[in-house]
């Protein structure tokens, strides 16, 4: 009998990306596909890709050449590309890859065992406005966290942005089939969960909405800390506010995308909101949850972007003290509204910017963690730390990462930490007792 076929998998972008591979792990596992992590191996090799800027296309598109023209000749390997770059360049890349065998969008995956026999290059890229993969049964990574999409696809057009174009129509899944779900990872041993979506606190489904969604995933038992990414700053309402004051499992962390603190610009962009409205949303937020940490993504260099738009950005994020920061150059995307829109920044200029804030945004979250040394945080301990030996480490509910010198705890257990010395990366310390 031969053996089991392999599986390889590589995973480029966002968490929605890594559900997605866990789905189509699960996908494939059904057709008796087992994973394995040897290129070399595999029967099927995908790669998992995003088209969010256009060095995330370029690395994908140098990695799976290389992949190709190391393909083992002695059996049949397919390989293929799957995700937001394969539906973003859907007309064109079984074309200009030679030796790509597939492409699959992110509404495809239910076809990939048919793409797999194909004895041709096959494509499944119809984007599909009712599919949610309900009933699909995912294969999770190890560790504590699990991934769980709550809706998929974008609905907001952006004007920079490609996943509206990529992901389709915005939907949800029917809370009923997520709180089974979230009982079903609770089971499997996972104790914090982050509930995924474009924009996800625009999640509705029969009359349901996302603070009420919230409120029915903290009555799962065993599940410890519930987050989720990304929200879109426009779509916060009344009750997912009062869902995360009153629910302790609602870890006090919110990633809210800023994108720039100019007026023009978001308007620009379409964001849906203005500097105003953001600082309001913050005051709400912080008023209501304590010790909520924020992060946020910003673009340099969007078309039109000025140096007092650039300066109006750099004092907003240092007014509103965000703890974390992503930080991009603009990048034009085919497809999406500011795509014609002539750059207005010398590449060098945009480099400047950038680096500015993320020297700005490193300081910041530095002086937040060192304004936090001498306090005590609750660490749910993932593991053994990188870096000492016998130290474990592990995240608090800010989703800052804590290594510490340990006296009993053990993965899985929250343990309470000391904290002694930060650097802008990790808090560490050493565990004392109590709960
Ligand atoms: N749905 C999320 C963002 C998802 S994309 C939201 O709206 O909040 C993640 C981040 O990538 C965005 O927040 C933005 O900062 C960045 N991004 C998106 N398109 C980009 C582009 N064309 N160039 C540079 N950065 C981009
Ligand atoms: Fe892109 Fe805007 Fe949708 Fe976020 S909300 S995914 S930035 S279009
Ligand atoms: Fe990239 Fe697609 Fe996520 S474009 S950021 S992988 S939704």
């Amino acid at each position: 009998m031969s053996a089991a076929p392999s599986l390889y998998l590589e995973t480029y972008g966002c968490q929605m990306n890594v559900a997605d591979s866990e789905l189509i792990a699960g996908v494939l596992r059904g057709r008796g596909y087992r994973s394995t992590g040897d290129p070399q191996q595999a029967d099927v090799i995908l790669l998992n890709t995003c088209a969010i800027r256009e060095h995330a296309e370029d690395k994908v598109a140098n990695r799976v050449r290389q992949l190709i023209s190391i393909r083992r000749s002695d059996k049949p390997v397919r390989i293929g590309l799957a995700g937001c770059m394969a539906q973003h360049h859907r007309d064109h890349l079984l074309d200009t890859i030679p030796g790509l065998d597939f492409i699959v969008g992110p509404d495809g995956y239910r076809r990939l065992p048919d793409l797999l026999e194909a004895d041709q290059p096959a494509a499944a890229v119809q984007l599909d406005r009712g599919e949610t993969y309900q009933g699909l049964s995912p294969v999770r990574g190890e560790g504590l966290r699990a991934w769980l999409t709550i809706m998929r696809g974008c609905d907001r057009f952006c004007t920079f942005c490609v996943v509206p174009f990529v992901r389709g129509r915005e939907r949800s899944l029917p809370a009923g089939v997520l709180i089974e779900e979230l009982r079903d990872i609770a089971a499997q041993g996972y104790k914090e969960v982050i509930l995924l979506g474009q924009t996800v606190n625009a999640y509705r489904h029969d009359g349901v909405d996302f603070g009420e969604l919230l409120r029915m995933a903290c009555q799962v038992d065993g599940i410890e800390r519930i987050r989720y990414t990304s929200p879109h700053p426009a779509d916060f309402t009344d009750s997912t506010i009062s869902a995360m004051a009153e629910c302790a499992k609602l870890a006090p962390y919110i990633h809210l995308p800023l994108q720039s603190g100019s007026d023009p610009i978001l308007e620009a962009m379409l964001r849906g909101h203005t500097v105003a409205d953001f600082r309001a949303l913050v005051e709400r937020l912080r008023s209501a949850i304590p010790g909520l940490a924020l992060s946020t993504d910003i673009i340099v260099g969007y078309p039109g972007e000025t140096e007092e738009d650039f300066e109006a950005t750099s004092s907003l994020m240092e007014e509103i003290g965000f703890d974390h920061a992503f930080m991009f150059k603009y990048s034009a995307r085919e497809g999406t509204r500011s795509f014609k829109t002539p750059e207005t920044l010398s590449e060098p200029d945009k480099v400047r910017r950038l680096e500015r804030l993320i020297a700005e945004q490193q300081a910041r979250t530095l002086r937040i963690h060192q304004s936090l040394i001498g306090s005590v945080v609750e660490v749910l301990v993932e593991g053994a730390a990188r870096r000492q030996e016998h130290w474990l480490a592990g995240k608090d509910p800010q989703y800052r990462t804590v290594c510490f010198e340990p006296a009993g705890a053990e993965p899985g257990d929250l343990a309470r930490v000391l904290i002694e010395a930060v650097t802008s990366h990790t808090l560490s310390g050493r565990q004392i007792a109590g709960v």
